[in-house]
């Protein structure tokens, strides 16, 4: 048997008695996320040894429905359904409309479930909805009494949301108030699935926890750097939310920001939340001033038909309930820069686009060329070395260096170090879910944005977005690219490098 390593008998922080309640418990997150995640946490023995689930809709069912329901559309997938029983006793569900009065019934439904469940009426609202529900359900929440820390006796609570966090700047701000007008900072849990990947939280450590790569983390040592994150997916159902919003809210504004910084930043004084927002908002404070007018970049693109795995798929404009003439992006690549004293003149290109011709998630740092060039390589490659976090289709970490060829010839030949965590860790959870729920009941805020973080990241982007939607003449012409392709031609080439190892 495998000797578990000391990590693994870790506690998983103070998981204290809770009731998990998740607005939009019908819907199809709460079924295909939720739900999943929380029963994952369960059978690990993380979730606190008390604990009830009440899913909230406006559809009615019994609880007893409910909890078939659901197991019926689990029975041929990937869950090991074996103690579904035990963790569905502490499953509920609640009909639910969006009035103060249904929220003075949920609150009375609450304290009798702490009474059967010893949850000590501590509370997590986790708000599985459309975003305009989401200020509505925080003020009635409030308003019922049902925000405030110490509900009944020595309770917490704390509310979950995830992106878009607002449209823009102003709507961001205007959330954020409604939200503060009941709950504290300390108490709101903003979601970036991004931030749940383990390779994502690794460039951290991998960074921070190691000497020999930090001390050539900067423009003296890199040439630039790429992160790309490329999906074979078009907009699916989505079409009403994304024509709204396009590839610059839908990623830029939350993922490849968090990419970005967590790559960018200075080691944080302790690894503790407060501490690295610090340092992940200096980043974003740091970002030059993106002006088209002085020769920053961006190609904007939107997918026409194509071929992806040897099947024909509409364009952007054909896909259902998307407007025939519409000219939301759904690719971008941006060229930023940071201006500080480790990152001056160093490129960062940041891409994203949907139905290109793979899924790829990645950040590349490209280093320099040697000073001074002794080898030429017959096999014509770069001789600089790479260094690739890949959390798409592999999590891993790869490092490029030259060897010689074995032979006469005196020939080199890029080999590669590299780090598969498949390879080493089997049963990682790919329910990001899961380590997001868990670090909420166990209230560490490290893996969430904090709400400045969210608005400098709208004030870098907004006014591009203006000038993007008012479709000013300075803007580059929205380029079409069809399905299944490395993006619009301009920016191919950039592509094909960040895709190469
Ligand atoms: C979501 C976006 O936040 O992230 C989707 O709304 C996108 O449009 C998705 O497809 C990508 O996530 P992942 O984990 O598949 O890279």
């Amino acid at each position: 048997m495998k000797t578990p390593h000391a990590c693994d008998l870790l506690p998983s922080g103070d998981v204290a008695p809770c009731i998990i309640v998740i607005f939009g418990g019908s819907g199809d997150l709460t079924r295909r996320k939720l739900i999943p995640a929380l029963y994952y946490l369960y059978q690990q023995k993380k979730m606190p040894d008390k604990f009830a689930v009440v899913c909230c809709g406006r559809t009615t069912y019994t609880n007893e429905q409910f909890r078939q329901q659901l197991l019926l559309s689990y029975e041929n997938g990937d869950l090991n359904l074996s103690n579904w029983d035990e963790f569905a006793a502490n499953l509920y569900y609640h009909s639910l409309t969006y009035t103060a009065e249904a929220f003075l019934n949920l609150k009375d439904y609450l304290y009798k479930l702490d009474s059967h469940h010893s949850t000590e009426a501590n509370r997590i609202y986790d708000l599985a909805v459309p975003p305009n529900l989401y200020p509505i359900i925080a003020e009635l929440l409030g308003k019922s009494h049902m925000a405030t820390e110490q509900v009944q006796g020595n309770g917490w609570s704390r509310i979950i949301i995830e992106k878009p966090f607002g449209h823009d700047l102003e709507s961001a701000r205007q959330l954020n108030e409604v939200l503060h007008d009941y709950f504290t900072e300390e108490q709101i849990f903003r979601i970036d699935h991004y931030l749940a990947k383990e390779t994502v939280q690794n460039v951290l450590i991998f960074r921070f926890a190691n000497t020999i790569f930090e001390p050539v983390w900067n423009s003296h040592y890199i040439d630039y750097i790429g992160i790309i994150a490329s999906e074979e997916l078009g907009v699916g159902n989505r079409a009403g939310y994304y024509d709204t919003a396009g590839v610059l809210r839908d990623m830029f504004q939350n993922h490849m920001m968090q990419l970005l910084v967590l790559t960018a930043m200075e080691s944080p004084y302790r690894f503790e939340a407060n501490a690295i927002q610090d340092e992940k908002a200096k980043v974003i404070h740091s970002l030059r001033n993106f002006c088209i007018d002085s020769g920053s970049k961006i190609h904007l693109g939107q997918y026409g038909p194509g071929e992806i795995n040897g099947f024909m798929v509409p364009g952007y404009r054909e896909e259902k309930n998307i407007p025939a003439g519409s000219t939301t992006p759904t690719f971008a690549l941006m060229e930023l820069y940071i201006d500080n004293w480790r990152w001056r003149n160093v490129p960062f290109y940041l891409v994203s686009g949907k139905r290109m011709a793979k899924k790829e998630t990645r950040i590349v740092i490209q280093f320099k060329k040697t000073p001074h060039q002794l080898f030429r390589s017959p096999f014509g490659e770069s001789t600089a070395n790479k260094l690739i976090i890949e959390t798409y289709p592999q999590e891993s970490i790869k490092l490029s260096f030259q060897t010689k060829n074995p032979g006469h010839n005196l020939c080199l030949r890029s080999m590669y170090m590299d780090f598969v965590y498949q390879e080493h860790y089997h049963n990682i959870s790919s329910n990001a879910y899961a380590r997001v729920l868990l670090d909420c009941i166990g209230g560490d805020h490290t893996l969430f944005w904090r709400q400045d973080g969210i608005e400098l990241s709208w004030s870098f982007l907004t006014p591009i977005l203006q000038q993007c939607e008012n479709r000013q003449k300075i803007m580059p012409p929205l380029q079409f690219y069809p399905a299944g392709s490395l993006g619009p031609t301009s920016s191919e080439k950039i592509i094909q490098t960040l895709f190469t190892d």
